[in-house]
């Protein structure tokens, strides 16, 4: 009986105190989405339940985006259990302080922020993920981000950093994922083309993916052993890939940059590893040199789309054994203006499982007749020869991809030919015609063995006689 007892009190004590913390919890989770004061008004939260699975602790989302929120109307301490936090496209002019040991994201983007003051984030400091985009963030305070010991995401992209203060982000000792894109003038930042990135701003070594989009760059330094494996640097200011990379990369994107030329020399220090090469947009891009991607032989696909004046592709860019790229699967050709491929290249595309030639003005002669042996839908068009112009490739017939069997210059001399012919011919003809045909004969034909030989009509002496 005792017994009995005990085990009732032993299993409902917890139950119970369960049952009144969440009664509590209840109570403020209540209270932070309708508070009394916006209740029923555009400016309470949606607060939703969500169960994370693998340990079923309960969790609670919290969604304040879309409310005209101002950076006052928020009270310091979340509900127990708050797991993620949005508030977006609201009107603060700063990240309120917040105090909550559950929360993981925080998501405080499109707003009107201008300042990351020190310190902001010491009471969150189990966070996760931080979004600060889209704000007009100008100055972060050296400690702004202390305390952030478990960041792995950190987004400060679309504002407008000019400086990143030395040993900016040395306290986020696991960031994983860091985004800078679109700070245009952070190249104002002292060094950040020239020293090691890395160390000059503490940035965490074991960083897997890092986003420089539009930040004004003509190079940067990174060390290269470390384990980066995707960097972003699309629409800077670069005239080559700069140097010192990390020998472990798998994505780069490079596109929107200044090249002129892809070649053995700007490539050199891209490494096996390397699987997606981003080249898109390019304003300069006029061709890919013989061996360009030599060094890249895991390579799965490759991209040059909307480089609208790359002419020219080498029919060695991937050097002379094209048996090195098993993994290549992807060539993306769309909106550049690659009229013709050597069909060198054959043994790559015919291995490919994603081949696009849309818009590309291709030179359908019996140069290109080997592409009919790829078998993929590459939605390519011929542009020349005038009489396929418009024509797809998979309808063009082999027999159609021909080429002149003479030269071009014996066709030119061929009409050179005609020309003189016709112009001997008129010349003749207008000198037959001319009224005074006689004379010239004549003219010509005089001499003294000629019957027409000059005559002397001398008057008869004899007559003078009468
Ligand atoms: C953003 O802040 C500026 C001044 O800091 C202010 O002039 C502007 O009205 C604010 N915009 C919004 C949408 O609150
Ligand atoms: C930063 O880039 C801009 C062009 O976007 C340029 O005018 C400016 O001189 C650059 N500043 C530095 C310090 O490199
Ligand atoms: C490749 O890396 C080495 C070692 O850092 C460097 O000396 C060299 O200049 C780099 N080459 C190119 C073409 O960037
Ligand atoms: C194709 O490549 C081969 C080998 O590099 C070269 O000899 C040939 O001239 C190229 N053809 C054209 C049309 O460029």
């Amino acid at each position: 009986m005792i017994w009995r007892q005990l085990s009732v009190v032993i299993f409902a004590l917890p139950l119970a105190l369960c049952a009144t913390a969440e009664a509590i919890d209840e109570i403020e989770v209540e209270r932070f989405c309708y508070p009394e004061q916006h209740k029923n008004s555009r400016k309470s939260c949606e607060c939703n339940n969500e169960d994370s699975p693998p340990w079923g602790i309960r969790a609670i989302n919290i969604d304040c985006s879309y409310k005209v929120l101002k950076t006052a109307d928020f009270s310091e301490v979340l509900p127990l259990y708050v797991n993620t936090l949005d508030l977006s496209w609201n009107s603060m002019d700063e990240v309120p302080t917040l105090a909550s040991d559950s929360l993981r994201v925080l998501n405080v983007m499109h707003n009107n922020i201008t300042a990351l003051t020190n310190k902001k984030f010491v009471k969150v400091s189990n966070l996760r993920e931080l979004y600060l985009g889209w704000n007009s963030i100008q100055s972060i305070e050296l400690s702004s981000f202390d305390e952030l010991a478990h960041l792995q995401v950190l987004d400060l992209s679309h504002n407008n950093v000019h400086t990143l203060g030395l040993q900016l982000f040395h306290s986020l000792i696991i960031l994983e994922t860091l985004d800078l894109s679109w700070n245009r003038q952070l190249n104002q930042t002292e060094g950040i083309q020239e020293q090691d990135f890395y160390r000059s701003f503490g940035v965490n070594p074991k960083l897997k993916t890092l986003r420089m989009q539009a930040c004004s760059l003509r190079d940067l330094v990174l060390p290269e052993k470390a384990p980066l494996v995707r960097l972003d640097l699309r629409r800077n200011m670069l005239e080559k890939i700069p140097n010192k990379l990390p020998i472990t990369l798998e994505i780069l994107d490079i596109s929107a940059n200044l090249f002129q030329q892809i070649s053995p020399v700007i490539t050199a220090n891209l490494s096996s590893t390397l699987s997606e090469l981003l080249v898109e947009d390019m304003p300069r891009l006029q061709s890919v040199e013989e061996k360009a991607f030599e060094t890249m032989t895991g390579l799965k696909k490759i991209s040059f789309q909307n480089s609208r004046r790359l002419t020219k592709f080498s029919g060695n860019a991937f050097g002379s054994d094209v048996g090195r790229f098993p993994e290549l699967g992807t060539l993306i050709f769309r909106g550049t203006s690659i009229g013709a491929f050597n069909a060198t290249l054959e043994p790559i595309f015919k291995q490919l499982t994603e081949l696009d030639f849309n818009g590309v003005p291709l030179i359908c002669d019996c140069e290109l007749v080997w592409i009919k042996e790829v078998e993929l839908e590459t939605n390519g068009r011929c542009y020349n020869p005038s009489r396929l112009r418009g024509e797809t490739l998979t309808n063009a017939d082999k027999s159609d991809f021909s080429c002149p069997h003479w030269p071009h210059w014996v066709g030119g001399l061929l009409i050179f030919g005609l020309i003189l012919i016709c112009a001997a011919g008129i010349y003749v003809v207008v000198m037959c015609l001319r009224p005074n045909r006689g004379g010239v004969t004549l003219r010509r034909k005089v001499g003294s063995g000629s019957p027409y030989a000059r005559v002397t009509i001398e008057p008869n002496r004899q007559e003078n006689y009468y």
